[in-house]
């Protein structure tokens, strides 16, 4: 039996969906069906698919009752929609099913874990009710899923003394070889700031708390949300997303940012030991990412190609809003985080155009280098090592009108993407810098551009950069620029689905 609100959310979507052209979304970033995506949700190998749940409201383009939209794909740059998983429509999520994660049970079918919340109603005055989050399950064949008879599988009394039943949430489930099961929910201590819980389970159903993972101690930001943690080349990793994050030199400066920590885990006590850290992405959009393992045994990483800080600037009436990064391979060199866009997208690569050792002194163009989805390798070098140029910029989306830039200065070795003329509403946060490695002005990049956004790769995928843009489809220019004088090889491909 599924609930009304359920069916109806189903019924909407796909009435809705057809309004919207295959031009109006992006190539090969999946985005929301209809209404509203934020967090990445679910995302798992289940009989054969790749299954993407996300943070959804269908009726609107602004966040609101959170259902779990849901797609799959065979290769994670197709996608195909199904219909709603998840609907707000239990006393114990009434007011949302926030983010979680999925598992395949050993029975074959596939276990939902997530966030309800419901506003506190009594004794509260309605401008001063706060979200009381607690986790629940709900088990299905990767279409339709029942919500667990006795939800909610984790509340107020599992968490340890001092923590708040407010901020509880976004649990992430593996499996450990033994066949038991593991989850990592964040939490806000009484310290205000946040921490990462670790609960174990036999079965999958009946969860225990084990330990505090690690506690934030109001060094990254505030409350953790949306947490992953894994095993990575020989170590363990885990990606949080910490609200209020103030700058730390070039680390962190998104305000909802990204944590990358780097360390080792002691699993009898159940606590991480932080070695490293750093942020998972340096661009403008990108937050809350989870990951999969692949049944060829790669880490693969998802974000919301979007901000909390940033998600204004799109004009209010439009279908859909919000949409996912590339699916990025993970592993660790030089104790840092390499994310590469997946080895799938290399299939899609048309209309090959190179140029080697190309040197310019002004703003040039290349014949064949243009385009909106488009896949571009470049080195750039300087032409006369004694003296090194200024800057080097790379143009892109471009016409009279407009154009987005990505401008390196070899001397501070800083990478700047700037957006301000982009088909933004308005101008709020357009532009991020980044320091980036580079060694006597070398610098290597890999662009991959889908109708509305980019994601830049540096250095083989030491860092990244994301950023939405909504620039119209005919700006399609790319041109280069040199304060000094550049040496340059590149390689541009049509990216085709
Ligand atoms: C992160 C987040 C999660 C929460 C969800 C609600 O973007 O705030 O912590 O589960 O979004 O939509």
């Amino acid at each position: 039996m599924i609930s009304h609100i359920l069916r109806d959310a189903r019924k909407y979507e796909e009435t809705m969906e057809k309004q919207i052209g295959k031009e109006a979304r992006p190539e090969f970033h999946l985005s929301a069906r209809i209404g509203w995506m934020n967090d990445p949700n679910g995302f798992s190998f289940y009989n054969g698919k790749y299954h993407m749940f996300y943070q959804y409201h269908p009726y609107d383009c602004q966040w609101g009752p959170m259902h779990w939209g849901h797609a799959v794909s065979e290769d994670l740059l197709h996608w195909e929609y199904l219909p709603v998983a998840l609907a707000p429509d239990e006393l114990y999520d009434m007011d949302g099913c926030f983010s979680g994660s999925a598992i395949t049970l050993p029975d074959g079918r596939q276990l939902l874990m997530y966030t309800g919340m419901v506003k506190e109603r009594q004794n509260v005055k309605v401008a001063e009710s706060r979200d009381i989050q607690t986790q629940c399950l709900a088990v299905g064949d990767g279409i339709d899923f029942e919500k667990y008879k006795d939800n909610p599988i984790l509340e107020e009394k599992d968490l340890p003394k001092g923590s708040s039943k407010y901020d509880f949430r976004d649990p992430k489930m593996w499996q450990k070889k033994d066949g038991s099961y593991c989850c990592v929910v964040g939490s806000r201590p009484e310290d205000g700031s946040g921490q990462i819980l670790l609960y174990t389970s036999t079965d999958g159903f009946q969860w225990n708390f084990k330990s505090i993972l690690i506690k934030n101690n109001n060094r990254f930001g505030k409350m953790w949300e949306c947490p992953d943690f894994f095993q990575l080349d020989g170590k363990w990793v885990l990606l949080t997303s910490p609200q209020d994050m103030l700058p730390q030199g070039f680390e962190y400066h998104n305000g909802n940012g990204t944590l990358c920590m780097i360390g080792d885990f002691d699993e009898k006590a159940g606590t991480f030991q932080e070695q490293y850290n750093q942020s998972i992405d340096y661009g403008i959009d990108f937050y809350a990412p989870q990951t999969v393992y692949t049944p060829d045994g790669r880490r693969v990483m998802i974000g919301w190609m979007q901000n909390w800080d940033t998600c204004g600037q799109r004009t209010r009436n439009v279908l859909w809003f919000g949409q996912m990064s590339l699916p990025r391979e993970l592993s660790i060199r030089n104790n840092r985080l390499y994310q590469l866009p997946i080895r799938e997208l290399e299939a899609y690569r048309f209309h090959k155009v190179g140029y080697q050792n190309i040197t310019f002194s002004e703003v040039i163009e290349l014949e064949g280098i243009k385009g909106r989805r488009v896949d571009i390798e470049l080195t750039v070098r300087p032409a006369d090592e004694q003296n090194i140029y200024h800057k080097f910029a790379f143009r892109f989306a471009q016409n009279e009108k407009y154009q987005t830039s990505l401008s390196f200065r070899p001397r501070e070795a800083i990478l700047k993407i700037d957006r301000k003329h982009s088909g933004s509403r308005r101008a709020i946060i357009h532009q991020r810098r980044s320091k980036v490695n580079s060694e006597d002005g070398k610098l290597k990049l890999r662009i991959i551009l889908d109708r509305f956004s980019v994601e830049v790769f540096v250095n083989d995928g030491e860092q990244v950069m994301s950023a939405i843009l909504y620039t119209e489809q005919s700006a399609d220019g790319i041109s280069f620029f040199a304060d000094g004088t550049v040496n340059m090889d590149i390689v541009k491909y049509d990216l085709i689905m």
